[in-house]
């Protein structure tokens, strides 16, 4: 395993769409080892969540881990490292929340993002399974922000009004709370 280098916003492989996993991918040694660098590299950057687009390899496969407790996103209800092989999102209530959501592969920003709040994520497990989560608030975000990496979005795409799209030094000086 490695901790492997995140790609920034500007290389061509962010914008492209990612190619779902094949059945017979899922379970492989390649899989495994590619799953093996994104937690080491998730782990050494500090990040929540890491799509394998931004370590420049094209397929639909993403993780996130959310620590309890105290954070840059404020307190948080801890997420269990999870692995989503060729997620979907369903948004069960439209109703958006703003978070200032930042990007492993926009290192330095930070946008004031409206997402909806409420969302069912379909996916497979590294076993191959259909496995399905309701995901409410901070977590819901997450995940939309991380798949949209596997169709070549960024979170800069979603920022609908541009004067929140900051420094994060600036950031932590006059917006935090
Ligand atoms: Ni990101």
């Amino acid at each position: 395993m490695a901790v492997r280098t995140i790609i920034r916003m500007g290389h061509p492989t962010l914008r492209l769409p990612a190619r779902p996993l094949r059945p017979n991918e899922i379970g492989s040694e390649a899989i495994r080892q590619l799953l093996g660098d994104m937690r080491d590299t998730l782990k050494d950057e500090g990040g929540i969540g890491l799509a394998a687009p931004q370590i420049n390899e094209p397929v639909r496969l993403a993780i996130i881990e959310i620590p309890g407790g105290a954070s840059r996103y404020g307190t948080l209800e801890p997420m269990p490292l999870t692995v989503f092989v060729n997620p979907r999102i369903e948004v069960i209530d439209p109703a958006t929340a703003g978070c200032w959501e930042g990007c492993l592969s926009v290192p330095g920003l930070r946008g004031f993002v409206e997402r909806p709040q409420h969302v069912r994520v379909t996916f497979d497990t590294l076993q191959g399974e259909p496995a399905m989560l309701e995901l409410s608030g901070f977590p819901a975000t997450v995940v939309q922000h991380e798949f949209d990496h596997l169709d070549g979005k960024l979170f800069v795409d979603r920022i609908t009004d541009l004067t929140k799209l900051v420094f994060e030094d600036e950031y932590k000086r006059y917006i935090e709370p």
